[in-house]
């Protein structure tokens, strides 16, 4: 690569030279760049523009190891780099199904571009085999991961930070809370509302007021109680609401607020003086309700329910 050497060379003496010099110098250096991308382009273009192939493996030394046997609680990530022409597509099944996001708690993620599958904090639930299927229309080759999580290590759930995260909603429309949980063994979930009972927010044992919405059973999935809809969303809906979530470690929690605000469009059809002074004392804040200590969470009975 006798370009590259020259480049770097007129480099170097362009620092040590006077600015005059050094603006002598740009048009040399441009210049050699162009020559330096147009021999690489040259090189590269048979294999890639050129003729169809079917995929195939990029570094298929690398994907030798099949079996993976990781620690619960790590970040996995299995990679399928292939070429072809045309580029190649990418698929993801988890024992022979198609794998979607809403198969797993967290999710996972697919860098297509570096050709790989990551999905962070494995859980047992998370063994089985990955397929990666990569194919365009001249072919089709997979390989197959074997994912064993090894120790079940129990830890209290944890819950991804910034969420759920406030929101402001107009009156009438609908809005969702999202908490994602993450625990072994698997955690229960219960979304909460703070309420006022006899003008407090909070009982004398200084445990707050709350109406459950909405807690995991037999029938709602785990995906499905990461999600909090409120529909149709009233003044009265405005304030904060908690996620919780538990299993037989520990619990945790966030909170989140919803700010209701008047819909601007149909201000005419409101009055206006109710309607402020209503939104008003929902956004006073409250008194003395302060967000309990993690080293606090072993107690079970954080909140007072009220059904
Ligand atoms: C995964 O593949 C291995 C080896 O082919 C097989 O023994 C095992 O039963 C498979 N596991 C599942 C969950 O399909
Ligand atoms: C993987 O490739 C084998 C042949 O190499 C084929 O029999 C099998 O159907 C392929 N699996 C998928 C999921 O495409
Ligand atoms: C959410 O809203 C509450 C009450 O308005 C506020 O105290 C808190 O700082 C807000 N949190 C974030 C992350 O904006
Ligand atoms: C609310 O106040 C009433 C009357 O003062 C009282 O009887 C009732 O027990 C109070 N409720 C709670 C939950 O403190
Ligand atoms: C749970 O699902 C079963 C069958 O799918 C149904 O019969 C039952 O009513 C459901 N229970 C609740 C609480 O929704
Ligand atoms: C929304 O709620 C208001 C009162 O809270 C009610 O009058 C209206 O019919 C509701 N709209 C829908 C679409 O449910």
């Amino acid at each position: 690569m006798p370009q590259r050497s020259e480049w770097s060379c007129s480099c170097r003496k362009a620092n040590s030279c006077s600015s005059l010099s050094r603006m002598l110098m740009r048009p040399i250096i441009l210049l050699s760049l162009v020559l330096l991308s147009q021999v690489l382009r040259t090189e590269c273009r048979p294999a890639i523009t050129d003729e169809a192939m079917a995929p195939q493996w990029a570094h298929p030394e690398k994907m030798e190891k099949k079996l993976h046997a990781v620690p619960a609680s790590k970040t996995v990530k299995f990679r399928c780099q292939a070429s072809g022409n045309p580029n190649p597509t990418l698929k993801w099944y988890k024992n022979g199904r198609e794998f979607k996001r809403d198969h797993r708690i967290g999710g996972f993620k697919v860098r297509d571009h570096v050709w790989t599958i990551i999905m962070e904090s494995v859980v047992p639930s998370d063994k089985g085999n990955y397929t990666c299927v990569v194919e365009n229309q001249y072919g089709s080759i997979n390989h197959t991961y074997q994912l064993d999580v090894l120790e079940h290590c129990p830890h209290r759930p944890f819950l991804q930070a910034g969420l759920p995260a406030n929101r402001t909603a107009v009156v009438g429309s609908d809005v969702e809370f999202e908490c994602k949980v993450f625990g072994d063994p698997q955690p229960h979930i219960q979304w909460l509302k703070h309420i006022e009972v006899n003008g407090s927010r909070v009982g004398s044992d200084g445990l707050p007021y709350v109406r459950v919405l909405k807690t995991s059973g037999l029938n709602t999935t785990d995906k499905e109680m990461e999600i909090l809809q409120l529909r149709n969303v009233s003044f009265d809906d405005a304030g904060e609401y908690t996620c919780l979530a538990g299993n037989s470690i520990g619990i945790s929690h966030h909170s989140a607020w919803l700010t209701v605000v008047e819909d601007k469009g149909h201000l005419v059809l409101i009055s206006p003086v109710s309607t402020c002074t209503k939104v008003k004392a929902r956004l006073l804040p409250p008194a003395a309700l302060a967000e309990p200590e993690l080293s606090d969470l072993s107690r079970s009975n954080q909140f007072k329910a009220n059904a």
